[in-house]
């Protein structure tokens, strides 16, 4: 997608929606992971309660995935933020429990390092639901900039962290749960809790397992691909002999 476009969208909402940002064959990896993995509660502190994958397998796995250097400068270029060094991030879910929820907030009050410059949710539900939409306003003016739900896996949603906005995550309703991988652009390598490294290797390995998986997988089709060309080739040879039932001519037989 050319950047203008994305760029005035995310100008004037401060959000841009990544469409299908997930390959699907890594994505049908990562629900699996999802549905397989396990979460604990998590109390966000006077802003609401939610789950947290834990260990954080898919949650660092997607880390290293969209910290790839191609993706970070179209999020540079679409959000006018410089500098980008990766995602830092998990998997979370909510539950329509008539709890989990968090109110209104901006992500900096916890940011000591002041490192976050973007946010970004990824949806991997494989459930429908009803509510849990994300809504970023401007804190003074409580004017609206963008309400969104995620209705597609796959699919993100970037937005603006700044001191003069903040965002939400309504409860659910019905259905879920409303599972999201949630994180920030970060500009200066931050310093993983001691808790959070085992993660780290076992995302990282994670990762890298499902980039092998997907690659292996590209170039099986490449090759699928050459060898139907060659067949195609030989056959449609053999369709000129075969009407006057002799093999073909190669150029250097017709030149002798
Ligand atoms: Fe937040």
């Amino acid at each position: 997608m050319p950047p203008d476009g994305p760029a005035r969208v995310f100008e004037r909402h401060r959000a841009i929606e990544c469409r299908d940002l997930i390959e699907p064959d890594l994505l049908a990896s990562l629900l699996d992971h999802c549905r397989r993995g396990s979460f604990v509660a998590d109390h966000v502190d006077r802003l609401g309660s939610r789950e947290v994958e834990a260990p954080q397998r898919v949650g660092v796995a997607l880390n290293i995935v969209l910290s790839r250097p191609p993706f970070l400068h179209w999020v540079e270029v679409v959000t006018g933020c410089q500098d980008l060094h990766r995602v830092e991030g998990r998997l979370v879910q909510t539950r329509a429990n008539g709890l989990d929820a968090l109110d209104w907030h901006n992500d900096t009050h916890d940011d000591a390092a002041g490192a976050r410059r973007l946010g970004i949710t990824v949806n991997l539900s494989d459930a429908a639901y009803e509510g849990g939409g994300f809504e970023l306003r401007k804190t003074a003016t409580q004017e609206m900039l963008t309400r969104y739900c995620h209705d597609r896996a796959g699919s993100a949603l970037i937005f603006d962290i700044a001191g003069d906005l903040e965002h939400r995550v309504l409860p659910l309703m019905s259905g879920g749960p409303r599972r999201v991988f949630t994180g920030w652009f970060v500009q200066a390598l931050l310093r993983f809790r001691s808790d959070h490294r085992p993660d780290l290797q076992e995302g990282a390995a994670c990762a890298v397992l499902l980039i092998m998986r997907v690659e292996r997988r590209d170039r099986r089709k490449t090759l699928h691909r050459d060898r139907r060309g060659e067949r195609q080739q030989v056959l449609s040879s053999r369709g000129v002999a075969g009407q006057c039932g002799q093999p073909a001519r190669s150029e250097e037989m017709r030149r002798q």
